[in-house]
């Protein structure tokens, strides 16, 4: 199996853990779309989409969408990461979703992650951190990023859903993910900074060789 295999086999695994009739948030990204196209009509009440393409997938499936604003409360999120740590914190924002996905894993009870096995890290920062800017604060934030030892690599001809620039972040050692997100997002013009260390996974699934491996975080919530 290739790692495209353990993605689905992830995303498979993660459909038994969504509640009938439950407002569903959902993440973006390859490991995501396997998940949506397991996903039944009518199974859920509802969804909360992190980004635009997740939001036509879901339509494509005949799942009702729901604006978070509408949405009273979010049950589950469930998304994919490009960086998880043995705490179950992650970099996200690969697909540049970084923060609406985080805005609705906060408002979420509860956030599983689905990852194949190539995911997981000691130690984050081996992929760029995504910072989400203000494109006119851009080059200013770049400088900042510097004087902290960061190497930020502005992502052109993208533009996020939210009108935001992307800066990747290279040469951190993300050692204490919560202060690296506190610091990033104290930075005026940041909008989003993709360590998500405050809100973690609270569930991680991974696609290995050897079958889906579960692991739970220390939230303390109960399954
Ligand atoms: C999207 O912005 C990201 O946070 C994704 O969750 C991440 O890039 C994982 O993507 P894949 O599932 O495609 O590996």
């Amino acid at each position: 199996m290739d790692q495209k295999a353990f993605k689905k086999e992830a995303a498979k695994a993660a459909l038994a853990y969504v509640p009938k009739g439950c407002v569903l948030g959902v993440g973006t990204g390859s490991t995501t779309m396997y998940f949506i196209q397991g996903l039944k009509k009518g199974w859920v009440r509802g969804a909360v989409p992190s980004s635009k393409e997740t939001e036509r997938a879901l339509r494509k499936k005949g799942i009702r969408v729901l604006d978070l604003n509408q949405a009273k409360k979010v049950s589950l999120y469930v998304d994919g990461a490009d960086e998880v740590d043995p705490k179950l914190m992650l970099i996200k924002g690969g697909g540049g979703a970084l923060t609406r996905e985080k805005i609705i894993a906060t408002a979420a009870k509860k956030f599983i992650c689905i990852v194949d096995e190539s995911k997981l890290v000691k130690r984050l920062g081996k992929f760029p951190v995504p910072l989400e800017v203000v494109p006119m604060a851009r080059n200013q934030v770049a400088r900042e990023i510097r004087k902290r030892g960061g190497r930020p690599v502005w992502r052109k001809n993208f533009i996020t859903d939210n009108g935001g620039d992307i800066l990747d972040v290279h040469g951190w050692k993300v050692a204490n993910p919560i202060k690296k997100e506190n610091e990033l997002e104290r930075i005026p013009g940041v909008i989003c900074a993709g360590v998500f260390g405050k809100r973690r996974a609270d569930l991680l699934l991974v696609g290995t060789p050897q079958g889906v491996e579960q692991f739970i975080s220390v939230t303390g919530i109960r399954w």
